[in-house]
């Protein structure tokens, strides 16, 4: 993974914008230190952080080693941060200032001292970019004179298509694609990472993953907890923006997608678009009948929610691609907050055999589920002899799981990969701009049939529940059901 001649033995600075917030203690510091003590950072590096709270270099630290101890999830020595701490500082200054970034150019040239790469990272909302971007160009800092210049963008990037567009030609107005680096965390999860793994470093399943063997897809991303603390962020973005434009239509391009002719990012992405151009945008009748909106019984009384808020916090989606491996195969998709269980999934059902030779009907089809969190591996479900039994079939399973096979500590903390991916200028695991732009001319469509003809009408369901009814007739119609409880079952095992 690590490629010495990405930093060209150049010094490499990470300019992280948002430093005093939550993202940049809670993941990107705890990543850059775990990537520093597995001695995989340029031999030289620094981190300046920007932001709006007034901090000197020393309380900065300070409030990053606060941070470390609470969220790392690994566990260090005080020699260790001793080492690493001397390469973080801090500069105070405003997003819309253009003097503050003549400061941040004359502070950068005086701690790099000749030329240097560097990274960009904007931890804060996307309303901020086009500014930074602006103001870091009229002061000189985007230009590869010498050292490379990137971007990482944080999500969402965009509330709408319209909104995408604007920004991609924003941001493009002061840096070529190849810099931009656009983040969604899902990708730099091992477990999704691990989809292409499963399908193209392996012959066995690769035949049967087509219309002729695959009778449906289900896509599960739920999670336990409700708003936390971004009410504030949440109520009138909901769970489509948050969660569906980006991560599970990330997942489903993995699961679908041709196998490119190389791990190359253009290959790679060039193959995700493919699949989100074969997938037709809904007209507001396939809207009515294929997706379900729903919100928890309660939102509207947190703090922060209106409380006449028609936002989604669970969101159940039937999509079709288009194409000669996938026509007439239901992909489900479906997200919430506050249900059951943090549980995201990828089941993949087989058709049955096309004939049923067996006297005794107790035949399951096959299921090959990818545990992506918690819990991570892959299970297989096929149908045994049942000993001692005429013609009984049992359902058995094979299985895989990260623990057993790799460890407890094998999976990292997926900031670490994509820091470590943009510092070395690998952009596989980003999103590019026709990606998102395809993206969001998928869920544009659902989105203004919900907002504006508030169709299909919200349902409501229990926190702690898999979601509302609703949820359940999508799949009921098509005689399906969510099997998520019988995976669950598979691994309680
Ligand atoms: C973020 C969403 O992108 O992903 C959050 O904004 C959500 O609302 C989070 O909670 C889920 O990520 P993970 O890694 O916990 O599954």
């Amino acid at each position: 993974m690590n490629n010495p001649s990405s930093s060209n033995g150049l010094i490499t600075t990470i300019i992280i914008f948002g430093a005093s917030g939550d993202l940049t203690q809670r993941k990107l510091i705890p990543s850059l230190f775990n990537l520093f003590r597995k001695r995989r950072t340029p031999k030289k590096f620094q981190v300046i952080g920007f932001g709006g709270t007034a901090f000197t270099d020393e309380q900065f630290r300070e409030h990053l080693h606060t941070g470390l101890k609470e969220y790392a999830g690994y566990s260090f020595t005080e020699e260790e941060w001793n080492i690493f701490a001397p390469n973080l500082y801090y500069l105070q200054g405003k997003y819309t200032e253009a003097g503050d970034f003549t400061k941040l150019a004359e502070h950068l040239t005086a701690l790099e001292n000749g030329d240097a790469n560097r990274l960009f990272y904007m931890a804060l909302p996307p309303t901020l970019f086009p500014a930074i971007i602006d103001n870091l160009g009229t002061s000189g800092q985007l230009h590869e004179n010498g050292g490379w210049r990137r971007v990482v963008l944080e999500k969402p990037f965009g509330t709408d298509l319209q909104s995408a567009q604007q920004l991609n030609l924003q941001v493009h107005k002061g840096l070529n694609e190849s810099q931009i680096y656009r983040i969604d965390h899902y990708l730099g999860k091992e477990t999704v990472q691990n989809i292409l793994f499963t399908r193209f470093a392996n012959t066995i399943f690769e035949p049967l993953w087509n219309r002729t063997y695959i009778d449906h897809v289900q896509i599960t991303v739920a999670e336990k907890v409700g708003l936390e603390h971004r009410a504030g962020f949440y109520d009138g973005i909901g769970v489509l923006r948050d969660m569906f434009q980006n991560h599970l239509l990330q997942l489903l391009t993995l699961v679908a997608m041709e196998p490119p002719a190389s791990f190359s990012a253009s290959h790679l992405r060039n193959e995700k678009v493919k699949v989100l151009s074969a997938i037709q945008p809904m007209t507001p009748e396939q809207v009515s009948a294929n997706t379900v909106r729903g919100q928890y019984k309660g939102y509207r009384s947190e703090a922060q929610v209106n409380p006449n808020s028609t936002t989604p916090t669970y969101a159940a989606l039937r999509l079709y691609i288009n194409n000669w491996r996938w026509k007439g195969v239901p992909f489900y998709l479906r997200s919430g907050k506050n249900l059951a269980e943090k549980q995201s999934q990828i089941i993949i059902q087989f058709k049955e055999p096309p004939l049923a030779m067996f006297p005794m009907q107790t035949m399951k089809p096959n299921i090959l589920v990818l545990y992506l969190q918690p819990d991570e591996g892959l299970h297989v479900r096929f149908e045994a002899k049942a000993p001692d039994t005429v013609a009984e079939t049992r359902s058995v399973d094979m299985e895989f799981r990260y623990s057993q096979a790799f460890g407890q500590t094998a999976i990292p903390e997926a900031y670490e990969r994509l820091l470590l991916d943009a510092i070395q200028g690998d952009a596989s695991l980003f999103t590019r701009a026709d990606e998102v732009e395809t993206a969001w001319s998928l869920i544009d469509p659902i989105l203004q049939t919900w907002e504006t003809h508030q169709t299909p009408s919200l349902a409501v369901y229990r926190p702690g529940s898999w979601g509302p009814p609703e949820g359940y007739e999508l799949l009921a119609r098509d005689g399906r059901r969510w099997l998520n409880e019988e995976a669950s079952m598979m691994l309680e095992k």
